[in-house]
């Protein structure tokens, strides 16, 4: 790559885009029209899987069943930012698998358009006795990534990671920002249609946190649709337009970010 190491540096800082999005500007990405999920969660405890099986043989196993989601609609077309607000439990980290197609609806339809990179759990897909080497072949191969696609954003991948000494260390022996580190540099070192952050820029240390905005800025600013979920405000209001509210698996309120995190912020501190 000709040029100085500033020039470097700033590749490395804002990803260009080396691949045109399929989706064109203005179209629907994601559509989520009535989509439902309902878990079942056994009522009682239950210590080893011997007693599960005999208890399932007799018919014993109680479940308790429960709508972790219900009736929820929306529309973001590409380029937009949606953030997802609402207290635990609510339903955001389920609402961000459904789209991410890691979680199949109990009723509904789910519509995405294009790639995606799922941000969802920390170290989702990492393997801790792996290194961090083996990890970032292993979570890029799971991302659909072919060897040469791989062998060609090795270094821009644990350059963005910061890890170069640790990389050749197993996994396990890393701290929770350093996980984080390395899965938002693995899953951000191409250029998706979609993006789904699940509150992971709360992990990183301050500096890492600007980096990884400053990618998701980016990536907007080059056509990709973020959704992120948050208990960050400010964040929410920097990164994102449109907001949506849950309130026990239900949308409480849509609409433009300003306006609903200051009603979510109202409604929070009136507790
Ligand atoms: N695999 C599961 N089986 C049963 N219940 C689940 C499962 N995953 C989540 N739930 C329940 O579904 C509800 C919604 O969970 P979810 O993780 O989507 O909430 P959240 O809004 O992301 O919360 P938080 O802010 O704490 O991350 C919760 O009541 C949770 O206990
Ligand atoms: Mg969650």
């Amino acid at each position: 790559m000709p040029g100085s190491d500033v020039e470097l540096m700033e590749t490395r800082a804002t990803p260009a885009p080396e691949t045109p999005l399929a989706v064109a500007p203005g179209e629907v990405v994601i559509q989520l029209d009535h989509v439902g999920v309902k878990y079942r969660v056994p009522t009682e405890h239950i210590r080893s899987f011997k007693e599960f099986a005999i208890r399932r043989l007799r018919g014993q196993v109680g479940y308790r069943e429960f709508w972790a989601l219900h009736d929820v609609s929306l529309t973001v077309r590409r380029g937009e930012g949606l953030v997802i607000v609402g207290h635990n439990g609510a339903g955001k980290s389920t609402l961000l698998k459904v789209i991410a197609r890691v979680l199949r609806p109990t009723e509904g339809r789910v519509w995405v358009r294009g790639d995606v990179a799922p941000l969802l759990q920390l170290g989702a897909g990492f393997h801790p006795e792996m290194t961090g080497r083996e990890n970032v072949w292993l979570n890029a191969t799971l991302l659909g990534h072919s060897r040469r696609e791989i062998e060609a954003h090795f270094r821009e991948i644990v350059d963005f990671a910061e890890l170069w000494d640790f990389i050749d260390a197993p996994l396990r022996t890393y701290s929770s920002g350093m996980v984080a580190r390395l899965g938002f540099a693995v899953a951000t070192s191409w250029h998706p249609d979609v993006l789904l952050v699940d509150e992971l820029l709360v992990v990183g240390d301050q500096s890492f946190q600007q980096k990884c905005r400053a990618r998701i800025d980016a990536f907007r600013a080059a056509g990709t649709t973020v959704v992120l979920v948050s208990h960050n405000m400010s964040e929410a209001r920097a990164l994102c337009q449109q907001a949506l509210w849950l309130e026990h698996g239900v949308v409480r309120a849509a609409g433009p970010v300003d306006e609903i995190t200051a009603a979510y912020e109202q409604a929070a501190s009136a507790v």
